[in-house]
């Protein structure tokens, strides 16, 4: 199953809930854009790929909900929607690539009517999520030649099927591994506060057979250090023109205890979700989430009552620290400010 889809028979879009993983698997559906936008904000659906998915059926949802019969009044209407769904959460740069797609469609000349307009949304909605699906599939390929047989992968948060509509960024790769017949073993980063790692990386893996321990988050380091990690994986919500990459909180001290340690450190990302807008990294929109979330875990409390916390969602890695970068166009190294627009450019001449 999909992690998120449009249903046809019932003209909705469906989701994992993904808050309630891996204790039960949950589908939710949504009949309105602004429940969409929420299911975001509050994580039903989590990762670039599968949000950037979830924001297209979201529009196109928006498309059908509205009354409008004249085709300009419509493009405005979706217009008002997109913005509101794009400020669902900032970092991930897939939200706003995956709306501006279906915008510029919206408008061209080549639709007659509000209902053409309506029809070609879903359609191009339904085409972004199968070609996530696919692309996923040519990154993991690409990025299983850096996987040797016996090797030990350290992964941070969860990059596989549920952060994108199917298959995972690194968490493909690593399955595209273990389709080949490598023996591979998993070091899974829990990731607080969300717990992404723990909840639901553990859970694809289980379900593929693939050698797994969770580790806590401070204990990367430990493992490296004693020669114990060959190579580490991530994924990335939005990488600048230089390569600087924004990830999951926690990523740049894995980064750098992987330097430090001359392990190599690649992260799996779509071109989709590299931004060339963006000179370097220190520009990328970091997201701070709810205090709540630090100073509990799942709803537990583990501080003082009135305890204070910071919760910055993403963190950047200078791209000194990257090894290089698996795009679907292939494995991109430095300089990256020349080599990335060319894979960048490449995909989208396809
Ligand atoms: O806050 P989340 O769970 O949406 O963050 C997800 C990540 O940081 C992933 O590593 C990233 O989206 C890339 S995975 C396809």
């Amino acid at each position: 199953m999909r992690t998120v889809f449009w249903d046809y028979e019932q003209n909705n879009v469906k989701m994992i809930d993904q808050r309630t993983l891996p204790w039960s698997v949950d589908i939710v559906a949504y009949e309105d854009y602004r429940v969409v936008a929420q299911a975001i904000q509050e994580m039903v659906v989590r990762g670039a790929p599968a949000i950037g998915a979830a924001a297209a059926f979201g529009l196109a949802l928006a498309a059908q909900q509205s009354q409008a019969t004249n085709r300009l009044t419509l493009i405005k209407e979706i217009e008002a929607a997109a913005a509101h769904l794009n400020a669902a959460r900032p970092t991930a740069v897939n939200l706003y690539w995956a709306l501006q797609r279906l915008l510029r469609l919206a408008v061209s000349e080549e639709l007659d009517s509000a209902d053409d307009v309506r029809h070609a949304l879903l359609q191009e909605a339904q085409n972004l999520a199968d070609e996530d699906v696919a692309l996923n599939r040519r990154m993991g390929f690409h990025g299983a030649e850096l996987v040797s047989d016996g090797d030990t992968i350290l992964h941070h948060c969860n990059t596989g099927a549920l952060a994108t509509v199917d298959w995972g960024t690194a968490l493909g790769v690593i399955f595209a591994a273990h389709e080949q017949g490598k023996k591979i073993h998993v070091l899974v980063d829990e990731t607080r506060p969300r717990l992404q790692g723990a909840r639901l990386t553990c859970w694809e893996l289980q379900q593929r057979g693939i050698s797994y321990d969770l580790i806590a988050d401070n204990a990367a380091g430990y493992f490296m250090r004693r020669g114990e990690v060959n190579l580490v994986l991530v994924g990335s919500d939005r990488t600048a023109a230089n390569g600087d990459v924004a990830n999951k909180i926690g990523t740049y001290q894995v980064a750098v205890l992987a330097k430090e340690n001359g392990i190599p450190f690649y992260p799996v990302v779509p071109t989709s979700t590299v931004d060339l807008n963006l000179a370097h990294g220190d520009l990328i929109p970091i997201e701070e989430r709810d205090p709540t979330e630090v100073v509990a875990v799942w709803g537990t409390p583990i501080a003082p009552d009135g305890a204070t916390a910071r919760n910055p969602a993403f963190d950047v890695t200078p791209h000194r620290y990257v090894t290089g970068i698996v795009t679907e166009a292939g494995i991109v190294y430095p300089p990256f400010v020349k080599n990335l627009r060319r894979a960048v450019e490449a995909e989208q001449k396809k």
